[in-house]
């Protein structure tokens, strides 16, 4: 089955998404994301812990010692090669693999945190399935992605962009965030949620992040809490 470009494949731009991440501060993702994600994972508790389009690993880095089994999964081999290099003598269990096809077994993951990933990714459906396949029944999940309710204020941060229904590609910049290429699917809440509860995925709740530099009052950011439906439902 074909499967959308992932800039972050390419070597030029895994290497400013390295340097986006290790070398700057980040108000949104160090006062704001690192903190709620530390409360969900203190919250779940997992046993085994898959990091859903993991980048370098920075998750590992900051929660390791919550961790028994963490399993960071990335489509990019710069940034798994990466990741190995920085954490993998830490125990940490890093592969090239897709959102789509993660070639985990069946109910092997107690909760899936997936942060900045889901806007990247065109079919919606098919990263539900398997979210749903790889999860323990009530295993957890918590997505953090772009709020789609901030989608144009999103679009107009990038430059020499092509368009194509609701796929968008092009330059970024952002105060703490310039890429040469990166992907932006214009997915709605509404999809978002139709999928996944589609797929068995419970949403509990959604909460905005970035407050302040969004549009209308809503936050530039969206986090997503939700769990598997399993055999007690
Ligand atoms: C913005 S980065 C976020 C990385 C990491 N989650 C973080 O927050 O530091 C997006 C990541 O999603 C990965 N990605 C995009 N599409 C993917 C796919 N279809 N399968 C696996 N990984 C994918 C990219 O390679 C990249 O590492």
């Amino acid at each position: 089955m074909e499967v959308e470009e992932n800039p972050f494949e390419e070597e030029v731009v895994a290497n400013q998404w390295i340097q986006i991440v290790e070398e700057h501060p980040h108000d949104v993702r160090d006062n704001e994301l690192y903190p709620l994600v530390e409360c969900w994972i203190k919250n779940t508790l997992p046993t085994t812990f898959l990091d859903l389009g993991c980048g370098q690993g920075v998750f590992y880095n900051k929660f390791e010692k919550y961790f028994k089994t963490y399993i960071g999964i990335d489509s990019s081999t710069f940034l798994i090669n990466r990741a190995n290099n920085l954490y993998g003598e830490r125990g940490a269990i890093f592969n090239v693999a897709s959102v789509y096809d993660t070639n985990l077994g069946t109910a092997s993951v107690d909760a899936v945190l997936s942060v900045n990933v889901l806007f990247h990714v065109q079919d919606l459906n098919r990263m539900a399935k398997e979210m749903f396949r790889i999860l323990k029944p009530r295993g957890g999940f918590l997505i953090s992605t772009v709020n789609p309710l901030c989608a144009e204020k999103w679009i107009s941060f990038y430059s020499d962009l092509e368009k194509e229904d609701k796929k968008h590609v092009g330059k970024v910049s952002f105060p703490t965030l310039h890429l040469s290429k990166n992907t932006f699917f214009n997915h709605s809440l509404e999809e978002i949620f139709e999928y996944f509860e589609k797929n068995n995925l419970k949403i509990e709740r959604i909460e905005d992040l970035g407050l302040h530099k969004g549009d209308n009052g809503r936050g530039l950011f969206l986090n997503i809490y939700g769990f598997k439906k399993g055999e007690s439902n």
